[in-house]
């Protein structure tokens, strides 16, 4: 089957046309287990991470590894999913791409635990374009929710906006009428593009990195909440501009995995930090933020922040997100 291929620790991807089906799909392959169902990948994604993968910095822990952190598919094998023969599904994270064999392959084993129906809503190309960036995006925005975040409480920052993450929160955020301030390191070029997704102010990132959070961790209270995938300085800034009683979804940190910040915006404050975490999410929760973004995600918006390249041009589009030069989200077409 063609696939790309990480032979060994430190190695560089390989594409292969004609890679034998049992390395990827038999009962030896890492992290498999009696309960996997098989499905034959259409789309994968591009996301952060995976361009971690790709140039060998962490993330990829057994090898020779096909990455990949998303796969949408039909089912082969149902194995025990319950799912049927012919279903279209997609994986997000569950150690695919990193200890067990990902997306970027014609076919794969997934877990039974983390496989969700893609809901009507979407098309198979659909539901990669959302990926994990757009599901954990979901997640976020549900975390807020069950914090017990309403658009009559503020606006709502969104930082690293104009990557995949971000780009999904501002839609999802502004869809549910939040007014959303959408910081990015490139307002010229990617402004407009905010705005069409519903961002009502676009600040510079610059903003969110200027000020030492440690040295002023309480600042003028601008966020009713915010959702991160920067981290670094940038979050501790947030925290330090975050209203009384609100809350910051945590979920990146594609500035750094440091913190800096004290205990007073929590204690003085009372704000809420809140973790998001794709990859050991339950199913009950994928299946609740899936519904969720079939409801509220605007397909022709999507459209909008998504481009499709092929397997062969995976290389170059990992060093691109990784310098922060990709708009939205990337669709991999496995079959190119
Ligand atoms: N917790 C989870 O389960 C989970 C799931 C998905 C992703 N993540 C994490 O979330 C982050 C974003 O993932 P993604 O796939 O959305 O990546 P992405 O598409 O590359 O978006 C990241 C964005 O962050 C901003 N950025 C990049 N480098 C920066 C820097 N040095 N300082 C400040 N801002 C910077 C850029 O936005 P602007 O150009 O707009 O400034 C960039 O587009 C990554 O750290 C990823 O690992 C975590």
């Amino acid at each position: 089957m063609r696939a790309l291929l990480i032979p060994e620790k430190g190695a560089a991807p390989v594409l292969s046309d004609d890679l034998d089906d049992q390395t990827i799909l038999g009962a030896e392959a890492p992290g498999a287990a009696d309960t996997d169902a098989v499905i034959d990948v259409d789309w994968s994604s591009l996301n952060f991470k995976d361009g971690m993968a790709l140039s060998g910095r962490g993330i990829v822990r057994s090898w020779p590894l096909v990455p990949g952190i998303d796969a949408v598919g039909t089912v082969r094998d149902p194995g025990a999913t319950g799912l049927s023969v012919g279903d279209t599904v997609v994986l997000n994270g569950a150690g695919a791409g990193e200890s067990r064999h990902g997306g970027y392959a014609e076919a794969t084993r997934v877990p039974a635990e983390a496989v969700v129906r893609v809901p009507e809503a979407f098309t198979a190309k659909h539901a990669a374009a959302i990926g994990t960036a757009g599901f954990t995006a979901m997640l976020c925005v549900l975390a807020l929710e069950d914090a017990g975040m309403v658009p009559e409480h503020g606006p709502i920052l969104v930082t690293g906006a104009a990557g995949g993450v971000g780009s999904v929160a501002v839609s999802l955020l502004a869809g549910r009428g939040f007014q959303v301030t959408a910081s990015t390191g490139r307002v010229d070029s990617e402004g407009d593009f905010l705005r069409s997704l519903g961002a009502t102010e676009i600040i510079h990132r610059d903003e969110l990195s200027d000020t030492s959070p440690t040295e002023k961790p309480l600042q003028s209270q601008r966020w009713a909440g915010a959702v991160d995938s920067v981290g670094s300085t940038t979050l501790g800034n947030a925290l330090a501009q975050t209203r009384y009683g609100g809350a910051v979804a945590c979920c990146g940190l594609a500035a750094g995995p440091d913190l800096p910040t004290t205990v007073l915006p929590f204690i003085l404050r009372g704000v809420r930090l809140l973790g998001a975490n794709s990859v050991d999410a339950p199913l009950a929760l994928r299946q609740r933020a899936w519904d969720r973004l079939a409801e509220e995600l605007d397909v022709a918006v999507l459209d909008s922040l998504t481009e499709t390249i092929g397997l062969s041009e995976m290389i170059d589009a990992s060093e691109r997100i990784l310098a922060g030069g990709v708009r939205g989200r990337t669709v991999v077409d496995v079959s190119r």
